[in-house]
Formats: C-alpha cells, sequence, structure tokens
C-alpha cells in the first residue's frame, strides 16, 4: 500500500501492492487488491473484497455484504446498501451484493442491495439499481434500467445510448 494521506482510519485491512489510499477514509476488516485507488473519504467496512487495479472515487460507502471483483470502477458518491429494510433499532439482516470485473458505477448511483451488477456493465450516474445488471448493459434511471450496451471498448460508451 502507498499511503497517501495525514488524516485516515485504517484497521484490520489486507491492502495489496501498489494500492494508493488518500486522506479521510475510514478501513477496516477489508481486503483490497493489488494497484488500486482509493481517494479520499471513502468508507469501506468489514469483509468487503475489492480485486484489483480498482478504483474507488471520493465519498464512495461500501459496507459490509459488498464483492467487487478486478478492474471495477465505483465513481464519486456511490452508495452500497446490505439491508433492505433498515431500522436504527433491533437486528438487521444482511443481503450482499457482488460487482463482477470491468464493471463501472457512475457518479451518485445507489445500488439496492441483493443484486449482481455483471461484467462490464455501466451503471449511469445518478441511477437507482434495484435488479441484476447484465453483463455488459448500459442501465440508467430510477428504478435503473438498460438503456443501452457498452461498446467493444469498455472504456468509452458509444453516443447516443438510448435514444429511441
Ligand atoms: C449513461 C451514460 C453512459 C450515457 O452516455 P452516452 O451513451 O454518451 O449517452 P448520451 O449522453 O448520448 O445520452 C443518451 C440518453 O440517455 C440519457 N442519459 C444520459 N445519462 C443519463 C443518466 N445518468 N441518467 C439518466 N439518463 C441519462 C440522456 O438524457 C439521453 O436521453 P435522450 O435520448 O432522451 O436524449 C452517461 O451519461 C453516464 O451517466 N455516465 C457516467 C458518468 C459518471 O458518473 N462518471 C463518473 C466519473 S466522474
Amino acid at each position: 500500500m502507498k499511503l497517501m494521506a495525514k488524516y485516515y482510519r485504517i484497521e484490520d485491512a489486507k491492502i495489496g501492492k501498489d494500492t494508493i489510499v488518500r486522506d479521510f477514509v475510514n478501513i477496516y476488516g477489508c481486503k483490497i487488491g493489488d494497484k488500486c485507488r482509493i481517494a479520499a473519504h471513502v468508507e469501506i467496512q468489514r469483509d468487503v473484497t475489492i480485486g484489483d487495479r480498482c478504483k474507488v472515487e471520493a465519498y464512495a460507502f461500501i459496507p459490509i455484504g459488498v464483492t467487487i471483483e478486478d478492474e471495477v470502477f465505483i465513481g464519486p458518491h456511490v452508495c452500497f446498501t446490505n439491508d433492505k429494510m433498515p431500522k436504527a433499532v433491533g437486528g438487521w439482516k444482511m443481503t450482499r451484493t457482488l460487482v463482477k470485473k470491468g464493471a463501472s458505477i457512475g457518479a451518485n448511483a445507489t445500488i439496492v442491495c441483493g443484486v449482481t451488477i455483471g461484467e462490464n456493465a455501466l451503471v449511469a450516474a445518478g441511477a437507482v439499481v434495484t435488479k441484476d445488471v447484465p453483463a455488459g448493459a448500459i442501465v440508467a434511471g430510477i428504478p435503473a434500467k438498460k438503456i443501452g450496451s457498452r461498446a467493444k471498448d469498455k472504456k468509452k460508451p458509444a453516443k447516443g445510448r438510448g435514444r429511441k
């Protein structure tokens, strides 16, 4: 790990080689692979696994129950969840979420727990994902629906997807 931070809480976490971690993170009990970038103000909780070469942008919230494979992009302010019916008092039931290799999640998206986001899928900025996202699909909106497919060049989606 290359800790490029002055203020942080990192406890009991396995963080891989050449992974850069920035300031104000709260990272504990989790496993993060090699060559990742973890931006400022990110929370990654116990038992989360993140693969190699992932990028997690500022203010992302990744709670227990989330598994992220290799080469996944998590945009700024992305919010995962892990309890479908949360309440302040009493127990809670964890529901897991899986993000598969090469997927990208746009800024400010919310991932309601219990879904799988398929390989190379792209979740649009501001989407609320409530169902599984097929591999290579682009989904957008609330609730997120398929608006297109990811171009062969995974990093640059084709123009005009979603037009009727
Ligand atoms: C979804 C996305 C990939 C679509 O990009 P695109 O293929 O270039 O699509 P366009 O901009 O041509 O828009 C196509 C249609 O989808 C709509 N659209 C675009 N982004 C949308 C979004 N985030 N939510 C809902 N609708 C969206 C457009 O309004 C347009 O609708 P129309 O056909 O009715 O005019 C892109 O807008 C997006 O959200 N990317 C994620 C950006 C991000 O969060 N990056 C994080 C790094 S900071």
